[in-house]
């Protein structure tokens, strides 16, 4: 059983991308499966900073194939983007190092204007997405008249694909909602150039996950956003478009239930969130404001502050069933130093009747009507940042993580303790 799949439980932002690239040394390929460029995470390489977006960590390591999946949807010009900041700082990113599925649905700047006049429209309810065009490239995708990556192969026939769905798109622009349409000509250029540079990218990737798995070689599939973020079960409408969840893994990526050996739920040591929706645990007052200096809670893609609070048990536990957990990795604890005391809700107040399971399916009106009920936990005043095993962290430290697991009902095998790549306490 050689695929392992890494998801985030909560709203994204888990720090997943350090755990996934702590993985990444031990896998043999690397993949995306859901979302685009919306999501974000910064790596250093070479002693630079860059923000990676829709490109595998695994990238770093020049030896193991990276694969953007037929789940994933491709913007092809911040692709080339994010290829070239690699290639300057000296990463190879070559066809064989990154392929891209000829599944892939493909992301317009038109698919980015209607992401943004649709939030203009709904006002008050506006998501708060990324503006990425996410929402808009899923939904033509479902709607059978969006462009796939595999279309790059035949640029002729490509242009007039690209041609003729900006169009469509401009009439919405114009007709829906009063707006200028985009130059067309500009844009056809741009895709047809951009197809030219990434088609010896482009692959069969269910096939290339099949090659892989047959020869016992191991794939980490490397989930974008979190759980809560999910179109099914997350927090529904304050969602993105695709399946952050480990089922999305095998839906996008194209592979059975089977070759799945372990779920690994990154989790922060308290929740963020970015965009609008509920949350329960949410603190809008000193203690959430310590959560985002110290723990710098800022978007890597649009820069926004995160929404900072408590950490929820019951999420945990929710996250916990619908993506089959093994273990959890517990990332930020040293953001709590300091402290005191803790809290961690431990189940729900809704409609006067206390609750242990998260209403996800019942709404997001559901979820906001919600009052947690916390749990206090001692603090501890100690920077964690030099500690490397679990044992040498403060007895308290130690405490909040084992009664996680408790709530929970899954170990926690990492924990992160510091920025660096290397703050990690490992199994
Ligand atoms: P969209 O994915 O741009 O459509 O945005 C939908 C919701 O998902 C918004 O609340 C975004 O803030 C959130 N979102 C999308 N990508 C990420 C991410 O990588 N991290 C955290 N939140 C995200």
């Amino acid at each position: 059983m050689p695929a392992t799949i890494i998801i985030g439980t909560q709203w994204g932002d888990e720090g997943k991308g350090r755990v996934v690239d702590y993985f990444a040394a031990k896998m043999d390929v690397i993949a995306r499966y859901n979302g685009g460029d919306n999501a974000g995470h910064t790596v250093v390489a070479e002693g630079h900073k860059l923000a990676l977006h829709l490109v595998p960590s695994g990238i770093l390591y020049p030896e193991k194939t990276c694969l953007i999946g037929a789940g994933t949807i491709v913007n092809p010009l911040t692709l080339l983007e994010e290829i070239k900041t690699l290639r300057e700082i000296g990463v190879e990113v070559g066809p064989k190092q990154l392929k891209i599925a000829a599944g892939a649905h493909l992301i317009l700047p038109t698919h980015r204007s209607l992401d943004g006049a649709s939030e203009t429209r709904r006002g008050e309810q506006a998501i708060g997405t990324t503006k990425r065009g996410i929402g808009p490239t899923y939904a033509d995708k479902a709607r059978r008249v969006g462009l796939r990556a595999g279309q790059m192969r035949n640029r002729q026939e490509f242009a007039k694909a690209v041609r003729n769905l900006t169009e469509i798109h401009n009439e919405r622009l114009i007709n829906l909602y009063g707006l200028e349409p985009l130059l067309v000509g500009p844009i056809v250029d741009q895709f047809t150039e951009a197809a030219g540079l990434l088609a010896p990218h482009l692959v069969d990737g269910a096939a290339l996950v099949a090659e892989t798995l047959a020869k016992g070689k191991r794939l980490l599939c490397e989930g974008a956003q979190g759980t809560l973020l999910d179109i099914g079960y997350g927090t529904y409408p304050y969602v993105t478009s695709s399946s952050p969840i480990a089922g999305g893994a095998l839906t996008g990526l194209g592979f059975g239930p089977k070759e799945v050996e372990s779920v690994i739920g990154i989790a922060k040591a308290y929740t963020t969130r970015v965009g609008a929706g509920p949350f329960p645990t949410e603190l809008n007052d000193k203690i959430g404001e310590q959560l985002r200096q110290v723990g710098q809670e800022y978007g890597v893609t649009t820069g926004r502050p995160r929404r900072c609070g408590w950490l929820d048990a019951v999420i945990l536990r929710y996250v916990a069933q619908v993506n089959g957990l093994t273990e959890l990795a517990l990332t930020k604890i040293d953001v709590l130093s300091g402290i005191e005391p803790l809290k961690v809700a431990v189940a729900y107040e809704l409609d006067g009747e206390r609750i242990e399971t998260f209403p996800a399916e019942w709404g997001a009106e559901a979820v906001a009507n919600c009052q947690p009920i916390y749990e206090e936990l001692p603090g501890w005043e100690e920077d964690l940042s030099e500690i490397r095993s679990r044992e040498d962290l403060p007895e308290n430290a130690q405490a909040y993580i084992s009664r996680i697991e408790e709530l929970v009902g899954v170990p926690v095998k990492f924990i992160g303790v510091g920025p660096e790549r290397e703050s990690m306490i490992l199994p």
